[in-house]
């Protein structure tokens, strides 16, 4: 699976399949989120999997352990290659995760990046530092069997270091250097990502809103170094 993943946020199937078009000979790994999820439900997955594309379902669940290995097993038989969960639901949770998503990538959603040092204090009355957070999420998903975090570029070599190279670090928040920034606050480009030892990038808007997204996924992958990561 190539490295740069493009997030599918489009609100509707036709939007989507007319912007997969150009992209049919390429067959890019694709992220399908909430808005799409919700909007067409799994049919809709079934068809871009049954087209070739690799697919990371985003849908972040969080529930109790029954219930999140129940839905775990309803995202197994779609066959997608990669989806996530919170990490705050606890080891229990995601070893049932795991049980029930036994052999695709699980990744765990430490905190997200909208959340800031004074709403993790304020709001959620946790008082250590946001990186000490991160960390011990990271930690306690491994322990759980997933297979890595999805987290800022920026936070990558702290869970490298901490949990090891293999456990991988899927990064959003990506702009190539000449892109606006849209909300997104700490951006790296691509090849600053690989750099800070991304496992796989998750870019939206700069592929999908670019003039020629063909020629903008070409270039991440040209910048993250898809020669050596593809080998990895
Ligand atoms: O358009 P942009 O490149 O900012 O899109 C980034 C994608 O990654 C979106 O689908 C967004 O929901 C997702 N994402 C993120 N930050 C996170 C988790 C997911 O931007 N912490």
């Amino acid at each position: 699976m190539k490295p740069v993943i493009i997030a599918l946020d489009f609100p509707n199937r036709q939007e989507t399949m007319d912007f997969l078009q150009p992209f049919r000979d390429e067959k890019p790994f694709v992220k399908i989120g909430m808005e799409l999820f919700y909007g067409e439900g799994p049919d809709l997955v079934r068809e871009i999997k049954d087209m070739g594309y690799p697919i990371f379902l985003d849908l972040k669940l969080h529930d109790i352990p029954h219930t999140v290995e129940r839905a775990m097993r309803r995202l197994h038989t779609l066959n997608v290659d990669m989806t996530n969960l919170h990490a705050a639901g606890g080891s229990a949770m995601m070893r049932a995760a795991r049980e029930g998503y036994p052999d695709g990538v699980l990744l765990a959603v430490t905190q997200l990046t909208s959340t800031s040092p004074e709403m993790l204090k304020d709001e959620l009355g946790i008082v250590k530092p946001m990186n000490d957070i991160i960390v011990q999420y990271a930690a306690l998903a491994k322990e759980s069997g997933l297979n890595g975090v999805v987290c800022s570029p920026l936070e990558s070599p702290l869970v490298h270091e901490r949990l090891g190279k293999a456990f991988l670090t899927v990064t959003p928040g990506i702009r190539f250097a000449d892109n606006a920034k849209d909300d997104q606050k700490r951006v790296t480009t691509p090849a600053q990502a690989k750099e800070l030892g991304s496992s796989y990038i998750v870019v939206g808007r700069s592929i999908t809103k670019a003039e020629d997204p063909v020629a903008s996924y070409r270039r991440a992958l040209a910048d993250f170094g898809d020669a050596e990561a593809e080998n990895r």
